[in-house]
């Protein structure tokens, strides 16, 4: 048996994982590497991010040449650095049209982001006379990081299990019901609500979709009642949705979108928030306000040069109309599931990503299937990820048509497999 780790593992069960981690060790494409040397098509191109493919020397020449000329300096006050101003610059005009006069606040990931944006929704509220605007609405099956406020407002319950109380002015709506919304808003007192935080495609929930009537819905209601609506676009920006910002696939526009992942395909930590003039106004005009927040590594310019060479790459490879193309072999290849042995629900449809999920009565028995099928599908050389009911992927978007029915073939094969070994489907 391997000695044990010192390595505490983020979402891990440590006691199985303590002697049994999984060391990843190269990547190159959509392909990755373990320590024993075994080749793997990475279907979950690590958890969303590697949009351009691991093993790409533009980023890695961007953040070495960055590093040689000035690795690391803080943001705060009026310094700044160039990667992060034009950066900001760059995410602005792909935000034009979309979110009105827009402004960029980085952080290094996803979770900053939600707490960014959560915070800056009630601070707004506050500076604009209307202090009583603080509740925040979420949905169900949401994810939205493990920062504190993202873990209030997030919707899998087993994610704030024994946390402690949550942040008393958050609750969670139904995620696919406009009805429940309205009621939520009647319920808080519509002129109480600061925010509600939608994705436009529920991730770590287990992948739904909704139409896009729906988020134009949640969009309504927001302005109707005076709310910000903030998109979480922390996996559907910078091409799973086959566009740049993911919103702009539903037509949406926000008053405030959170990225994070794609915008380096997480070859270093970066994420932010775009908001709105009119979000920004009560801080930038004037005398301004001051919004008391940020991080020691807000702004991080070799992240943000690494965040344009990725950006680079997106553009000049067209990586963009390669997520739509996926999107299309994905559901192809993924529908042939339907059915299948163990199989219930196969979630395709909208983006470059899918879930398998099982099914209900089996799970019902055995609530591990998602974990054995993920186990058989690694053996069989696909790294997809178990969620909740399912297992997902979500590649890179340089996987081809090929990897894909790959993926969908093992997947099938690992279902089948786990259904023999527990004599169920
Ligand atoms: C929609 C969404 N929001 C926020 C987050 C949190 O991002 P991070 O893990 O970078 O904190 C995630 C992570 O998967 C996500 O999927």
């Amino acid at each position: 048996m391997a000695a044990d780790t010192r390595f505490w593992h983020p979402f891990a069960l440590m006691a199985q994982v303590r002697s049994n981690e999984f060391i990843i060790t190269r990547g190159d494409g959509a392909y990755v590497w373990d320590s024993d040397g075994k080749r793997y098509f990475d279907a979950t191109a690590s958890l969303w991010c590697v949009l351009v493919g691991h093993g790409r020397d533009e980023i890695v020449d961007a953040a070495a040449a960055q590093m040689r000329e000035l690795a690391s300096y803080s943001a705060f006050g009026a310094f700044a650095t160039t990667p992060a101003v034009t950066l900001a610059e760059r995410v602005a005009g792909y935000a034009d049209g979309i979110v009105e006069d827009p402004r960029v606040f980085f952080g290094l990931g996803g979770g900053d982001a939600i707490d960014t944006a959560a915070k800056l929704a009630r601070r707004y509220f506050h500076a604009i006379g209307q202090p009583e605007r603080m509740h925040l609405i979420g949905r169900t099956q949401g994810y939205h990081g493990t920062h504190g406020l993202g873990t209030s407002i997030g919707g899998i319950p087993v994610n704030q299990e024994g946390m402690g109380p949550l942040d008393p002015s958050t609750s969670h709506v139904a995620w696919d019901d406009l009805g429940a919304l309205e009621a939520e808003f009647e319920r808080v007192g519509p002129d109480r609500v600061a925010a509600v935080f939608a994705e436009p495609v529920i991730g770590a929930g287990g992948v739904h979709r909704v139409p896009a009537s729906y988020l134009q819905g949640v969009q309504e209601l927001c302005r109707r009642h005076g709310a910000l609506f903030i998109a979480d676009c922390v996996i559907a920006a910078f091409g799973r949705m086959g566009t740049m910002l993911g919103v702009d696939r539903f037509g949406l526009q926000p008053d405030m979108i959170t990225f994070a992942k794609g915008i380096t395909s997480g070859y270093l930590p970066l994420g932010g928030v775009v908001i709105g003039g009119n979000v920004a106004a009560p801080f930038w005009e004037g005398d301004g306000l001051w919004f008391r927040h940020g991080q020691t590594y807000s702004g991080h310019p070799t992240a943000c040069a690494a965040a344009h060479a990725n950006l680079d790459i997106l553009e000049s490879d067209g990586l963009l109309d390669r997520g739509i193309e996926l999107e299309q072999e994905i559901t192809t290849a993924f529908d042939t599931l339907t059915g299948a042995r163990l199989v219930g629900d196969v979630r395709t449809g909208i983006g470059a990503l899918a879930a398998v999920a099982f099914d209900k009565a089996a799970l019902a028995e055995h609530p591990d299937i998602p974990m054995r099928v993920f186990a058989q599908a690694k053996a069989r050389g696909v790294l997809t990820r178990a969620l909740g009911d399912a297992v997902a992927i979500s590649p890179a978007l340089v996987a081809t048509r090929e990897d894909i029915e790959h993926a969908a073939t093992a997947i099938g094969e690992a279902a089948a497999a786990v259904a023999a070994d527990l004599g169920v489907g």
